[in-house]
């Protein structure tokens, strides 16, 4: 049975925990998996499908995140992708911030289009920013702490490895 691809990319290891959970919940769904990071795939080659994670970062998922997908695009377009996303504007619950958060993905949704899309509440530890950065949240009085919902996250990642079953 070929595998499953859990990709990522981070910059403070919030989404490589949601990455691996996403990881974990697919094997248990009965999906040979491998989670990686965006930069260390050589190719799609090896796998059924792909799920692609990034944290949202000015309004954007990180370059590397949709650098990954443009370079492997006529690849991806073969098999189901799914994407996520973490940010904190997500903890405001309501449609414009959900909208904000799928409009990260669009560069990503013009090159492939995925089967599912999956938008969670992130995290924020300022230690783990540069003092820059730090100003920065202050500022903009971002909320400080792990908002992640490890629930939701495994209620979709169920509903993909569903999809996935089926195809
Ligand atoms: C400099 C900076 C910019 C951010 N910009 C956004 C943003 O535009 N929208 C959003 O929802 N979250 C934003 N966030 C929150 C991150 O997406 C969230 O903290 C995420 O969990 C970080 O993921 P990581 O730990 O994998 O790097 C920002 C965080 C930082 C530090």
């Amino acid at each position: 049975m070929s595998r499953v691809l859990v990709a990522y990319a981070t910059r403070c290891g919030s989404t490589r925990e949601v990455a691996e959970a996403v990881g974990r919940a697919l094997a248990e769904a009965g999906l040979a998996v491998e989670v990686r990071p965006v930069g260390e795939v050589q190719g799609i080659g090896p796998y059924r499908a792909v799920v692609v994670g990034s944290p949202i970062r000015g309004g954007r998922w990180l370059p590397e995140a949709t650098g990954f997908v443009r370079k492997h695009r006529e690849a991806l377009r073969r098999i189901p992708v799914a994407y996520f996303a973490l940010g904190l504007s997500l903890l405001e619950g309501t449609e414009a911030a959900e909208g904000k958060a799928a409009a990260a993905l669009e560069p990503a949704r013009k090159q492939v289009p995925p089967v599912e899309v999956g938008l969670f509440a992130g995290a924020l530890d300022p230690r783990k920013l540069s003092p820059f950065l730090q100003l920065l949240m202050r500022l903009i009085r971002a909320p400080v702490g792990d908002f992640r919902d490890w629930e939701a996250v495994r209620a979709w990642t169920e509903g993909l490895a569903a999809k996935l079953k089926e195809g």
